[in-house]
């Protein structure tokens, strides 16, 4: 596994992390022993940032326990998803319990709701000392002008967004500005509607889900290439899978810090944590990968 610094935070964070959005919805004991035995493996594979949020069912819950004794060895970033000061303040206080920490890592505003509300209940957590940083999510490229916005008050340490071999509008102005003011990145979607549709272990609407019917025929263009071996060229850059091609690619922008991946099968770790191996993909090669899709 390879490290990169997530931006101004200063935080040395896995180039491949993991997220918990439905995979975490554990609706039986089975369920959470798989989700504990998912973040055992990520730990001794390298993976050190954790990404969850109250509105993932019981996810929060459920990597606080798969955290115990190991705590020193994770990177917890975690968000409020309230429109008030004070619903924001009781949902962190919730996630210390769920997550059983008393410092949170990174809190992060889930969508950028009522940012300006909830900033200063934020800050309050960080002046105690038990929020260390402050970031920004909006996974959607529509919430992409006013998270600029926010960017430029220049008091978020951290984004996290939507960016993929299929959706690429962050590169126009966002990541400049990230690397311009020093904000980390955090990648998301990078597998979804390419190799996978909905999350299978849990294959209800996600709180996270978006209109995504335009991008329909991309995974079967993908589906296609791989099939017909259009992907074997990118093996000198040591990519076994389409989804470590799909990591790569992401991975070669240098503003982003990490890429977070949900996955239910704890297998998928090894192959997902491979695709960090210090072989960065050339110019030549992502474009050659854009061109499986056009
Ligand atoms: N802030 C926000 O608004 C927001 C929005 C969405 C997500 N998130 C965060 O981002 C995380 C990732 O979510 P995402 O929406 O970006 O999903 P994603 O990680 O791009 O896709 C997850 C899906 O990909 C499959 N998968 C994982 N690795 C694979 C591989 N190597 N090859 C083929 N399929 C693979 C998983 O299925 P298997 O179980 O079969 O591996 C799962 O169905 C979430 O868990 C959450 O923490 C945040």
């Amino acid at each position: 596994m390879e490290y990169r610094i997530l931006g101004r935070t200063g935080l040395r964070v896995s180039e491949i992390s993991l997220g918990t959005s439905q995979t975490f919805r554990a609706a039986a004991r089975e369920d959470e022993d798989i989700c504990v035995r998912i973040v055992h493996e990520a730990l001794d594979r390298g993976i050190n940032f954790f990404d969850t949020a109250p509105s993932y069912w019981e996810a929060e819950r459920v990597l606080g326990l798969a955290l115990e004794g190991r705590r020193d060895e994770a990177i917890i970033a975690t968000k409020a998803n309230e429109k008030s000061a004070e619903a924001a303040r009781e949902s962190i206080e919730r996630s210390f319990d769920n997550l059983r920490v008393d410092v949170i890592d990174l809190m992060q505003i889930h969508s950028l709701t009522a940012w300006r509300e909830v900033t200063p209940v934020i800050q309050e957590y960080q002046r105690a000392g038990r929020v260390r940083f402050i970031g920004l999510t909006g996974s959607s490229p529509d919430k992409f002008p006013e998270m600029i916005e926010a960017m430029r008050t220049g008091t978020y340490d951290t984004i996290q967004i939507i960016y993929s071999l299929a959706e690429r509008s962050c590169c126009e102005k966002l990541l400049p500005l990230a690397r311009e003011m020093n904000i980390g990145v955090i990648a998301l979607r990078v597998i979804l509607n390419l190799l996978a549709d909905r999350i299978p272990l849990h294959p209800v609407a996600s709180p996270d889900s978006e209109n995504d019917s335009a991008e329909e025929e991309k995974p079967k263009k993908l589906a296609r290439a791989h099939a017909e071996g259009r992907f074997s060229f990118l093996g000198e850059y040591g990519v076994k899978t389409p989804g470590q091609a799909l990591f790569k690619y992401v991975l070669s922008h240098p503003a982003v810090s990490t890429i977070i991946a949900a996955t239910g099968k704890i297998e998928r770790i090894a192959e997902n944590a491979a695709a960090s191996d210090g072989v960065v993909l050339p110019p030549e090669a992502c474009t050659r990968l854009e061109g499986l899709l056009a």
